[in-house]
């Protein structure tokens, strides 16, 4: 007997702690800020409710129908090659992204702790700080393991209740800290030109390869085009409705990352820090925006408690594929599958990690480490994922069954149901197709 999520908010608690992360708060401002804001947003938007909410919907189809992992869903309700390689991406694809993610889960506990101990006060010099920390070889390593042990013993322990019950105040909590701060970036001098970064669009910054981190991006922080949304959907209930439970996720998850882009960036113009400047952004602005504020020191620990738990719901998710994987498909022991599926991400965080000092540097296809990791899985295996779920759910699963699915507690109309499948079959493919062939070419 499969387990199953308690209720319909538990499920929402958890595809929505899947999607809200890191993604949204660390990744989306940095990577909005290196391809030029306004356009890049709106693409974004374009991608996530043309593209992504459909896949949210194939996603949770499968892993209910299949009753499976990942990779077993697609061995199960279509034994064939192809299909076999979605389920392959569907594995490969957390594996890696785990592996730096939980690098920078290890910088958000290091700054929690920095903020506990008033480091910020006292140093005048925030961009040194982040650059001298991730820089350094050990510390950021035990951090990152520090963070990887947590997410195991979260998924062995099944603290997962415990993860869900806090989730419902800390999601909210954080909601309502971002608020705060934009407001507070908002209404610092000189913070207009970052507001207008934000909202005017300058089209003439498109290109193929702004159109590719749009729909990456996208992909990262809806958690899709790979096995989390298939291994939750597997634990999903029949009557819940999956359309509503995904345009739910869908609008939470991108109103965060909205919120967040309108607390870092107009900062980033206010304190004249440079906006494509990369993964250190939100680290260095947000001390910044906090210092600014009353109680900075507290409200500073308590932003990087609740993203380090942010991060966690998401780093759950991932390690979660693996553990149910290698558990039904090699029927291994859980704590087993938990040990293997660490000792193989602790691997690939170091190397992402140590890819910052640069005595170890380690450059792959003209990138470091980290960055070469995070390119590979959210701009080409998250997009190749989408595309065989598409297509899978589009031209392999019966229309009854796909219909059957989507209808499954609460209805769906049938104009609507047209219109999904038109764009499963149709404009998903060739729309994920073309982009990524324009970058090769
Ligand atoms: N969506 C998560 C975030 O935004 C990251 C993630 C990606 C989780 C892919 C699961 C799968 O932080």
């Amino acid at each position: 007997m499969r387990e199953n999520f308690s209720n319909r908010f538990g499920v929402l608690v958890a595809v929505a702690g899947s999607a809200i992360g890191l993604g949204n708060l660390w990744r989306f401002p940095y990577i909005m800020g290196k391809h030029g804001g306004g356009a890049f947003i709106l693409l974004y938007l374009l991608f996530v409710i043309v593209i992504c909410l459909p896949i949210m919907y194939s996603e949770m189809v499968i892993g209910r129908r299949a009753q499976a992992n990942a990779y077993g869903a697609f061995r199960r309700l279509a034994p064939g090659s192809l299909w076999t390689g979605a389920g392959v991406i569907s594995i490969l694809a957390p594996v890696v992204i785990l592996g730096y993610y939980s690098v920078v889960g290890g910088w958000t506990l290091k700054y929690m702790q920095m903020a506990l101990c008033g480091s910020f006060g006292r140093r005048e010099n925030l961009d040194g700080l982040f650059g001298g920390f991730i820089s350094s070889p050990g510390e950021p390593l035990l951090w990152h393991l520090g963070f990887l042990g947590l997410t195991a013993l979260i998924v062995l322990g099944g603290i997962k209740n415990g993860i869900e019950k806090y989730s419902k105040i800390l999601m909210p909590a954080l909601f309502v800290m971002v608020i705060l701060m934009a407001a507070r970036a908002i209404t610092l001098p000189g913070a207009g030109a970052g507001v207008e970064f934000l909202f005017r669009p300058d089209f003439s910054k498109l290109n193929g390869e702004v159109v590719l981190a749009a729909m990456g991006q996208a992909f990262f922080s809806l958690s899709l085009g790979m096995g989390a949304i298939i291994t939750y959907g597997s634990y999903m209930k029949r009557k819940e409705n999956i359309p509503r439970t995904s345009a739910l996720v869908v609008a939470t998850d991108t109103g965060f990352a909205i919120l967040a882009g309108l607390a870092i960036m107009p900062a980033v113009f206010a304190f004249g820090i440079e906006p494509g400047q990369g993964p250190g952004l939100v680290f260095i602005t947000v001390p910044k925006i906090l210092a600014q504020l009353p109680l900075g020191g507290l409200f500073a620990t308590v932003f990087f408690a609740i993203l380090a738990v942010a991060a966690l719901t998401s780093s759950i998710s991932l390690l979660e594929v693996m553990t149910t994987f290698l558990s039904e498909e090699f029927r291994m022991g859980r704590k087993a599958a938990v040990a293997v599926s660490f000792g193989v991400i602790a691997v690939l965080g170091a190397v992402a990690s140590l890819s910052f000092d640069p005595d170890m540097r380690l450059i792959l296809f003209g990138k470091s480490a980290f960055d070469a990791m995070d390119y590979f899985a959210s701009n080409i295996l998250l997009p190749l994922g989408g595309l065989l779920i598409v297509l899978f759910t589009g031209w392999r699963m019966p229309r009854a069954e796909l219909l059957e699915e989507l209808s499954a507690g609460g209805g769906f109309r049938l104009g609507l149901f047209r219109a999904v499948r038109f764009l499963l079959r149709y404009v998903i493919p060739v729309a994920i197709a073309a982009i990524l062939l324009g970058n090769v070419f």
